[in-house]
Order: structure tokens, then C-alpha cells, then sequence
């Protein structure tokens, strides 16, 4: 099926962001299992499952509307120092995908592409969701504190 304009190139950019989602959390994930946060590393390992399967939802909708999927480029990926900088710069990052779905779901609208809204709409889904959690895991920790916060996610378990 051939695209509406410029649906692809708005498709192609929110697959360069699901694609750097997916290796921020990689590394996110490798990080928590070194400092030794074993519930954390398995929760960052789901969340970038969840943003292959974007990815891979992303790819298989460009090639349907004949259109060419970039999987060559990436943003720059936010690492840190500090299990709250992590959870800071993936808030953002989250937070500005949300801005790019919205986007582009008001693109489609208006381009009269009702599937590829659709499939932005499933995805807006899935990344409030991830907002969500990252906004709870900051307030936790000015409640109750870094410390015991972090002691709370050494022992693997659901997060
Ligand atoms: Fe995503
Ligand atoms: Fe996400």
C-alpha cells in the first residue's frame, strides 16, 4: 500500500528513537546488574523488549507502505553515573517520545492515514506506561530515600 505523505519520514524518525530506547535500556539494564540491582536489571531488560517490539511493529508498517526502514541511525544514548541519573534522562527521553507520537499522530489524522495512527495510538499506549513507571520510581525515591530505595531492588522479583 503506498503511503500518505511524508508518513514515512514521520515513521522513520520514530523508529530512530525506538531503536536508541532499545540500546539505552540494553545498557541501562548492564548497569543495573553491575551495581548489583538485580529487580531493576529485569525491569530494564522488559522495557527493552518492549521497545524491540515497537521497533520491529515500526519496520514491518514502513515495508507495507512500501516505504524503506531506516534502521541506520540513532539518537545520542543518555547513560550516568547514578541509578537516579538513569531514571532521570530515561524520564525525559520518554517524555519527549510521547511529543514525537503525538506528533505524528497528528499527522496522520490529517494525512487520512487511520492505520498508522492506530498503530502510533497503540504505542502512545505503551510509552505512557513507561512514563509512569520512571515518574513513580523518582517519587519513591524523594519519599523514602536513595538508600532504601535502592536496597528495596538488590534481590530480583516483580518490579
Ligand atoms: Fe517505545
Ligand atoms: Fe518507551
Amino acid at each position: 500500500m503506498r503511503a500518505k505523505a511524508g508518513v514515512v519520514e514521520f515513521l522513520n524518525q520514530v523508529l530512530k528513537s525506538e531503536l536508541t530506547a532499545v540500546h539505552q535500556y540494553l545498557l541501562h539494564a548492564a548497569l543495573c546488574k553491575h551495581w548489583g540491582y538485580a529487580r531493576l536489571h529485569e525491569h530494564f531488560g522488559h522495557l527493552a523488549g518492549e521497545e524491540v517490539s515497537h521497533s520491529s511493529g515500526l519496520i514491518d508498517h514502513v515495508l507495507y507502505l512500501e516505504g524503506t526502514p531506516d534502521v541506520e541511525h540513532l539518537d545520542q544514548i543518555a547513560g550516568g553515573r547514578t541509578m537516579e541519573d538513569l531514571l532521570k534522562a530515561d524520564l525525559e527521553f520518554e517524555r519527549d517520545d510521547v511529543e514525537l507520537l503525538r506528533k505524528g499522530i497528528t499527522h496522520c489524522s490529517e494525512a487520512g492515514d487511520f492505520t498508522t495512527r492506530h498503530l502510533l495510538e497503540h504505542m502512545m499506549i505503551d510509552t505512557e506506561q513507561h512514563i509512569d513507571w520512571f515518574e513513580t520510581q523518582l517519587r519513591t525515591i524523594e519519599q523514602v530515600g536513595l538508600a532504601m530505595y535502592l536496597a528495596e531492588h538488590i534481590q530480583a522479583g516483580s518490579s
